[in-house]
C-alpha cells in the first residue's frame, strides 16, 4: 500500500499502521478503558442528517472562517498533538508546513518535539500553543513567556487531563517516553526497520517545551504518569482566570463539556472553548463534543467562539458541526495518520482530499459560504 492508494481517513490509518511500530501506532489509535467514547466520537455525527437547499447558485464557494481572531482559509485546523517526531521524523515541522500551505492554523503542544519558537519563526499561519498546567509553576511561567516572545496569538489550555486516562493498549505495549519497551513491544519495533532507521538517523528525540525544566534522563514516563505526576490536579477557575489575565489575548479552554463550565469560561474572559473529550483518551463514557455542541452554542455562542474536535473523518462531519454553530473544527488523528503514513506530503494529500470534500459538500448543500449553514440544515433522527 502506498500514499497514492490513500483516498480517505481509513486508508491513511491503514498505511500508518503498516509503517509504524505497534506501540506507536496503538498510542495514536487507542483510547481510554473500553474505548466507548473513542468510537462514539465518529458515530455521533450519524445521529443527524443534512438537509440540502437547492438552486442557490454555488459556482463560488468560500471556505474561510474567522476563529479566535484568526482568519483561516478552511473551517478546520490541526489540533495540537504530542510527540509528533515519533510518528514521522519530520514531526511538527511537517504539520506546520502543511497547515501553512492550506492557510490554516496548527497547534504546538507542551509535549511537542519541535520548539514553538522555531515553528513561529518559520511559518506565517497562526499557531496555537497548547498549555499543560504543571505543578512546577516556574515551568508554567516560562512557557507562557516563551509563547509571548514567539509572537503566538492563541493560547489553548487543556482542562480535561488533570490526571492520566487509563490507556490499556499503552500498558500492554509498554509505550512510554523516552522509550522503554517490554520484550513484546521491542519485537514490534524490529518488525518496522524503516521507521527505526529514520528515527535513529534524524535529530534526537526531545521535548523542547519541557526539557529545560524536567530531567527525564534515566527515567521513562507513560503519558498517564506524566499527566498524573507532573500536572497540577489543584488547578481551578481562579488559576485559569489569572492565566487569562496574564496572557492578555486570545485564550481558549480545550475540554469544556458542560453549559455551566462554558458560561464560566466566558465569565473569566476566555475568548473560546473547544468541546472535546481528548479523542476518547481520557474519561471513557463521556459525551462527545458534537452531542454537546447545540446546547452550548445556544448558551454562550454570542460570548465566545465554540469549537469542537473528536472523530472527524469526513467533510460532512465538519459541515454538521458548522451548521450547529461551531466556528471551526479541530483535526487530530485525521492528520496524524497521514503524517505517520508519509510526512508532509501525507498531510497535504489528506488536506487536499478534505478540502475537495468540503467544497463538494458545500455545493451539494447549496451553501457558498460557511455562514450560509445553519440549524435548519440538520435534522436529528427521531426528532
Ligand atoms: C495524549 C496527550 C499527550 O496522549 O495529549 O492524549
Amino acid at each position: 500500500m502506498r500514499l497514492a492508494d490513500c483516498h480517505n481517513f481509513h486508508d491513511f490509518r491503514r498505511l500508518a499502521k503498516n509503517r509504524l511500530p505497534g506501540p506507536i501506532f496503538n498510542y495514536i489509535d487507542g483510547g481510554a478503558d473500553d474505548e466507548v467514547t473513542l468510537r462514539r466520537n465518529s458515530a455521533s455525527f450519524e445521529s443527524c442528517d443534512l438537509v440540502p437547499s437547492v438552486l442557490r447558485g454555488v459556482s463560488d464557494v468560500d471556505l474561510s472562517v474567522t476563529v479566535m481572531g484568526q482568519k483561516i482559509d478552511l473551517p478546520v485546523y490541526l489540533s495540537p498533538t504530542a510527540l509528533q517526531r515519533l510518528f514521522h521524523h519530520e514531526g511538527e515541522r511537517a504539520t506546520a508546513a502543511a497547515a501553512e500551505k492550506f492557510g490554516t492554523m496548527f497547534g504546538c503542544s507542551s509535549l511537542g518535539t519541535v520548539s514553538m519558537e522555531e515553528l513561529a519563526k518559520k511559518h506565517r499561519n497562526p499557531q496555537v500553543y497548547q498549555f499543560y498546567f504543571h505543578k512546577d509553576r516556574g515551568l508554567n511561567r516560562a512557557m507562557m513567556q516563551k509563547a509571548k516572545e514567539s509572537g503566538i496569538k492563541v493560547m489553548m489550555l487543556t482542562v480535561d487531563s488533570i490526571t492520566g486516562g487509563n490507556r490499556e493498549r499503552d500498558l500492554r505495549t509498554g509505550f512510554s517516553i523516552p522509550f522503554k519497551l517490554k520484550p513484546a513491544g521491542l519485537a514490534q519495533f524490529l518488525m518496522k526497520p524503516m521507521w527505526g532507521i529514520n528515527y535513529v538517523t534524524h535529530e534526537k528525540f526531545s521535548l523542547p517545551q519541557l526539557d529545560a525544566h524536567i530531567d527525564m534522563k534515566g527515567d521513562t514516563l507513560t503519558i498517564g504518569r506524566y499527566f498524573t505526576e507532573m500536572l497540577d490536579p489543584s488547578m481551578n477557575w481562579d488559576d485559569v482566570a489569572a492565566m487569562v489575565e496574564e496572557w492578555g489575548g486570545q485564550f481558549c479552554l480545550k475540554g469544556v463539556m458542560s453549559v455551566a463550565d462554558a458560561r464560566r469560561a466566558a465569565d473569566i474572559g476566555c475568548t473560546g472553548i473547544v468541546l472535546s473529550n481528548h479523542g476518547g483518551r481520557q474519561l471513557d463514557g463521556s459525551r462527545t463534543g458534537f452531542d454537546q455542541l447545540d446546547e452550548i452554542v445556544q448558551a454562550v455562542g454570542d460570548r465566545l467562539d465554540v469549537m469542537i474536535d473528536g472523530g472527524i473523518q469526513r467533510g460532512t462531519h465538519v459541515l454538521k458541526a458548522l451548521s450547529l454553530g461551531a466556528k471551526a473544527v479541530g483535526l487530530g488523528r485525521f492528520y496524524l495518520y497521514a503524517l505517520a503514513a508519509a510526512g508532509q506530503p501525507g498531510i497535504e494529500r489528506a488536506l487536499t482530499q478534505l478540502k475537495a470534500e468540503l467544497l463538494r459538500d458545500m455545493r451539494l448543500m447549496g451553501a457558498s459560504k460557511v455562514a450560509d449553514l445553519n440549524r435548519d440544515n440538520l435534522r436529528f433522527r427521531g426528532v
